[in-house]
């Protein structure tokens, strides 16, 4: 059972649970095509997106199948402290299989962030939830094969491919393949030996 209840730091951001003031940053990027491509949602307005925020802020994985997410918030810039702190997007930690230790992790940036180490950072810590706080002992990422910003994530954080499974699934009315990578306890706590 993990109930994230306080904030978690990283270098440069702060992940935490998404509130219903977070809509106007979330439909900043949940409403683009380019972010929505490769990901198993519609197109969704601004109701609909803050319908699904709604349903997305649940804060405990106690169960096979829930779900928590964390927004990545990213604090002003020490040159202009006026400016707000934004979410710039969000992680997703799924409790796969409690019976299994099985976990999923999912990632979304907007684009006006990427390029700049943003969803290695979060993602990293999340590994580190995952692992150290869930206890979990495989965490996966399924992804469409096409999404090579998705699978280089993936491949910088130490997870392997173990799978392409082709044309497993109808994908937005066309025949979609389906990649998944994977971490085992014991890599990454190898991996973070080597890194400390
Ligand atoms: C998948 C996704 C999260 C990856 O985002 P990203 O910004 O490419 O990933 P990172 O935050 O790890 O950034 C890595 C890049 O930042 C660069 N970078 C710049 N400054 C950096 C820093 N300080 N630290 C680390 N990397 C840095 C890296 O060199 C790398 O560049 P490269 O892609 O040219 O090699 C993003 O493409 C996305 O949200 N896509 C849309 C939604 C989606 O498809 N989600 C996945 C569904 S499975």
């Amino acid at each position: 059972m993990l109930r994230v209840t306080e904030p978690l730091r990283t270098e440069r951001l702060l992940l935490r649970t998404l509130t219903a003031d977070d809509l106007d940053d979330v439909f900043a990027y949940a409403g683009r095509d380019d972010v929505i491509r490769f990901l198993p949602w519609p197109k969704r307005n601004r109701d609909e997106v803050a319908e699904h925020l709604a349903r997305r802020l649940n804060t405990t994985l106690a169960s096979d199948g829930d779900v928590i997410v964390l927004g990545m918030e990213l604090p002003p810039s020490p040159d202009d402290p006026a400016e707000r702190p934004r979410i710039i997007g969000d992680m997703t930690l799924v409790l796969s299989s409690v019976e299994h230790r099985q976990a999923t992790i999912g990632w979304v940036l907007n684009p006006e962030y990427q390029g700049k180490g943003y969803a290695a950072e979060a993602a990293s810590r999340v590994l580190t939830l995952a692992f150290d706080d869930l206890h979990s002992h495989r965490v996966i990422a399924e992804l469409d094969p096409r999404n090579t910003a998705s699978s280089s994530l993936c491949t910088r954080l130490g997870m392997r491919l173990e799978a392409h499974f082709v044309h497993s699934e109808i994908f937005k009315g066309e025949w979609g393949d389906l990649a998944v990578y994977a971490i085992l306890d014991v890599e990454w706590n190898a991996r973070n030996a080597l890194d400390g």
